[in-house]
C-alpha cells in the first residue's frame, strides 16, 4: 500500500498555535506520486460496488474527482455554504480551529445511490459527519468514507465508526 507519509509536510502553529498543519500540497506537487496517490484509492475501491464519489470542499475535491473519473463514477461536490446556486441541503459543523457550514444540491443524489465520501484528512471528524448527514438526508447509502490522513487522537474516525460508517485512510498521525 502506498504511504504518502514522507511527501506531506507538517507546518506547525498554522492556521493558530497548537495546530499541526498536514499540508498535502508536497504530495500532489509530484506527478508520479500524485499518481501513486490517487491510484492507491482506485485500487482500494475499484471492485466495491457504488454510484457517486462525495468529495469535500476543498482539498476533497482534489482527489474525488481523479478518482471518479477513473472508476467512471458521479463526482459530486459538497461545498462550503453559499456556493451552490440551485436548492440545497445544509449542515453545521465544529472544525479543529473554527465552525462552518456546508450544502450539497438536494437533487445531486437519487434516493437509493451508493456513494463513496472522500476527503484528505479527517480531524474531529465534524466535516465529515456533516458531508455524511448530507448524504443521507439525500437517500443516498454510504458504502466507505476515505481520507489520506486519520488524525485518530481527535476522534474523529472513532466516532465515524461509532455511527456506523466504515472509515479508510492511507495514514495516522499521532
Ligand atoms: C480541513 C480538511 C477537512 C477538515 C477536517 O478542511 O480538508 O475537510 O478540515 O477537519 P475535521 O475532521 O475537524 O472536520 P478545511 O475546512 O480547512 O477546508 P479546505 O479543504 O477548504 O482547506
Ligand atoms: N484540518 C483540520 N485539522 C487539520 C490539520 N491538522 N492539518 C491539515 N488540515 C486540517
Amino acid at each position: 500500500m502506498f504511504d504518502p507519509k514522507p511527501f506531506i509536510r507538517t507546518v506547525p502553529d498554522w492556521p493558530k498555535a497548537g495546530v499541526q498543519f498536514r499540508d498535502i500540497t508536497t504530495l500532489l506537487s509530484d506527478p508520479k506520486v500524485f499518481r501513486q496517490l490517487i491510484d492507491a484509492f482506485v485500487h482500494q475501491y475499484f471492485d466495491v460496488e457504488f454510484d457517486a464519489v462525495v468529495g469535500i470542499d476543498a482539498r476533497g475535491f482534489i482527489l474525488g474527482a481523479p478518482i471518479a473519473y477513473e472508476l467512471n463514477k458521479a463526482f459530486i461536490p459538497v461545498r462550503k455554504k453559499g456556493k451552490l446556486p440551485f436548492d440545497t441541503y445544509e449542515e453545521s459543523y465544529e472544525l479543529e480551529y473554527g465552525s462552518a457550514e456546508v450544502q450539497i444540491h438536494a437533487d445531486a443524489l437519487a434516493p437509493g445511490q451508493k456513494v463513496l465520501v472522500i476527503d484528505d484528512l479527517i480531524a474531529t471528524g465534524g466535516t465529515l459527519e456533516a458531508a455524511c448527514k448530507l448524504v443521507t438526508r439525500s437517500g443516498a447509502q454510504i458504502v466507505d468514507c476515505a481520507a489520506i490522513i486519520d488524525l485518530p487522537d481527535l476522534g474523529g474516525s472513532r466516532r465515524m465508526r461509532e455511527l456506523g460508517h466504515s472509515v479508510f485512510a492511507l495514514c495516522e498521525y499521532e
